[in-house]
């Protein structure tokens, strides 16, 4: 039986094959400088808007992107910007690095993701949906507390792992789709039986190798186990991940929505079923914004 096979990879088997495959990984790199080093400097209080400019103008691309948005329709009627440090100033810290990560990530699916399967701007657009959901989500749960900017990266990256197999497993790919049209499986199942370890394993590897906060690692880790995740953040990413995807749909489909979750996810979190639509509208209606914004650099 497969889900037999499926058991006996063990958790020790999973980890050391993730070790190795993300040891394997030479063309992604050590860590997207630009876009964590601000998502770290975020966290800090007494942040000053010169550290925030010091760090984006190293990297001329994200300069020029930043200085378009800050003159962009959303700021209609408003003086022209020319300067790096008045774009932060009117876009904020919050909405500069959801920008910058939003970029980042997307620069970095599609250089890597050109041979897994997945289309990159899919990919891309589903990690976008998930970090949207997460932000929208985190404050209406009524029985955890969650700090938004971790929501958002994790909902972000918590497909990251898909990049990373890319690059390093191009020949097993035929056999995990193989796996998946024969057998029936999901894409982690199969990635678990062909590989030994699933992208979710991979990616929170990657993201503890990149020193991230351990709360964001277990939820990229665990974001298809979220019973798994000791802070619980896996479990709002499962369920922002979930709206995602009826997202991209026309019409809300309450049943398909609970089959696509652990049936504990909503109540852990405090979440009423009834807002969830509203939630989708919401995230339907951010992300044709952010697509606008990068369709022009793309
Ligand atoms: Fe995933």
């Amino acid at each position: 039986m497969i889900t037999d096979a499926l058991d006996q990879i063990k958790p020790m088997t999973r980890m050391s094959v993730a070790e190795e495959i993300v040891s394997n990984l030479r063309t992604m790199p050590p860590s997207p400088p630009v876009a964590f080093k601000l998502f770290f400097m975020l966290k800090n209080r007494n942040l000053m808007n010169s550290d925030v400019v010091d760090v984006i103008r190293h990297d001329p691309d994200l300069t020029a992107q930043i200085l378009r948005l800050s003159n962009s329709a959303s700021f209609h009627g408003e003086e022209p910007i020319g300067t790096l440090e008045d774009a932060v100033l009117r876009l904020g810290y919050n909405l500069i690095q959801e920008k910058v990560m939003a970029i980042t990530f997307g620069q970095l699916s599609l250089v890597s993701l050109s041979d897994y399967g997945v289309d990159p701007v899919d990919l891309w657009r589903h990690s976008i949906k998930s970090a949207l959901a997460a932000k929208i989500l985190a404050p209406m749960c009524t029985k955890k507390k969650f700090d938004t900017n971790t929501a958002y990266v994790s909902g972000l990256l918590h497909d990251i792992g898909k990049s990373v197999l890319n690059v390093t497993t191009r020949r097993e790919v035929g056999k995990i789709r193989m796996a998946m049209e024969q057998e029936g499986l999901g894409w982690s199942d199969a990635e678990l039986l062909v590989l030994g370890a699933d992208h979710a394993e991979i990616g929170g590897l990657l993201l503890e190798r990149w020193f991230f906060p351990d709360e964001i690692v277990s939820a990229v880790r665990y974001h298809n186990d979220p019973e798994l995740d000791p802070h619980g953040v896996a479990k709002l990413i499962h369920v922002a991940s979930a709206c995602a995807r009826c997202s991209d749909h026309n019409v809300w489909d309450e049943e398909e929505f609970k089959n696509m979750l652990k049936p504990y996810s909503l109540d852990y979190l405090g979440l009423d079923i009834a807002a969830i639509e509203e939630v989708i509208g919401r995230v339907k209606d951010e992300s044709r914004g952010i697509e606008l914004f990068m369709s022009v650099t793309w």
